[in-house]
């Protein structure tokens, strides 16, 4: 399928259309001026928000990315075999292709026809995925390697747009690293259905693999995400800098800033805010907003939802659950981590 060789540059698409990204200040802006203040948590993730979060993965505390590694590692062969013979493999969000190589030498070794595509919204890290996946690749002519440089909302754009780019009949969206979980529940469900709607206009069927961290242990989620040291730190207050470095502002000038952690049982979620211990006002251009001493930003989620909430945002989005695959010890739980949405 791959006329290209190992050492060609792969080739990405520019595909940004989304708001979020091309104007992320006024975003920022108009979150803060909520009730509820929010920022978009896409603040965490450009070049260097992702090698935080690459350096925080390493840390001893941060279990999803050993759990996850282990998951793959044990049943590459069987997701690999549940990936139609030919199909686009579309990952959402692909950071450091780490686990993108795991899957991909599954499908290698089964002689599966692949066209590959890695959406991200950092460029550079993109690119550097793209090259990687190339050089160990671009020898299998069974196997293509392109890039989307755009949000998950520009992907859905894209596929109900261009058609002509694929040439199988199945899409199967490969979301890793409980990215599914820092959407709000319902956000995860529209998603998909969106996925689903795109690919039906496209033709093509439509189906997920997805993993899902459903760790209930509070103390082990308390020390892996903990706001106020470490790795995760640095990840987390990320996103202050971030709108700092864009808005050209001083928000660090006399004002202390906590980074607070909520968690909450009910919804199995971790919930993370920004909160400053004096007045601060924030501006850009001719808007500006402030935020007092206490009140809370909310920038962060990550869903720890278990297999009947999985079940349950699978189904809104118009997906069953075929199949799950789980860590050795099961120590998430029966169901997840790891899940398969099979569309409709
Ligand atoms: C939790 S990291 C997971 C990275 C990688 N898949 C892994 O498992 O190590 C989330 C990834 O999604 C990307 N991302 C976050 N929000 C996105 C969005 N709205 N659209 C596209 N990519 C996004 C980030 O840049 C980052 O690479």
């Amino acid at each position: 399928m791959s006329t290209t060789t190992a050492c060609e540059e792969p080739v990405l698409r520019d595909i940004r259309k989304s708001l979020e990204l091309l104007d992320l200040k006024s975003c920022v802006l108009s979150g803060l001026s909520q009730p509820r203040k929010a920022i978009p948590s896409l603040l965490l993730w450009d070049e260097q928000g992702l090698k935080n979060f690459n350096e925080w993965t390493k840390c001893p505390h941060y279990y999803p990315m050993s759990k996850e590694m282990e998951i793959l590692e044990m049943h590459k062969d069987s997701m690999a075999g549940a990936l139609p013979d030919s199909s686009a493999l579309v990952e959402l969000g692909c950071g450091n292709v780490h686990k993108t190589s795991i899957i991909l030498s599954a499908l290698a070794k089964q002689g599966k026809e692949v066209q590959y595509y890695a959406l991200d919204v950092s460029e550079t890290a993109l690119r550097t995925g793209l090259q990687a996946l190339q050089a160990g690749f671009g020898h299998f002519p069974s196997i293509s390697i392109s890039g989307l440089l755009g949000t998950y909302d520009d992907c859905v754009d894209w596929i109900a747009n261009n058609t002509a780019s694929f040439t199988t009949r199945s899409v199967t969206f490969l979301w890793v690293g409980n990215s599914v979980a820092n959407l709000s529940k319902t956000e995860a469900s529209d998603l998909t259905g969106h996925f689903r709607r795109a690919c039906a206009v496209a033709g093509m069927h439509c189906h997920f693999l997805v993993s899902a961290d459903a760790c209930a242990e509070e103390n082990k989620l308390l020390k892996a995400y903990n706001p106020d040291g470490g790795l995760s730190s640095l990840f987390l207050r990320y996103g202050l800098l971030h709108v700092n470095k864009l808005l050209r502002a001083d928000l660090f000038n006399d004002v202390v800033w906590n980074c607070l952690l909520e968690y909450d049982r009910e919804e199995n979620e971790i919930l993370t805010f920004y909160s400053p211990e004096s007045d601060v006002t924030i501006s850009s251009g001719a808007k500006s907003v402030t935020v007092h001493h206490g009140e809370k930003i909310f920038f962060f989620r990550s869903g720890k939802w278990n297999g009947d909430q999985m079940r349950s945002i699978a189904q809104q989005g118009g997906f069953q659950v075929s199949q799950v695959w789980g860590d050795a010890k099961q120590e998430y739980g029966k169901l997840s981590p790891k899940v398969n949405f099979q569309g409709g």
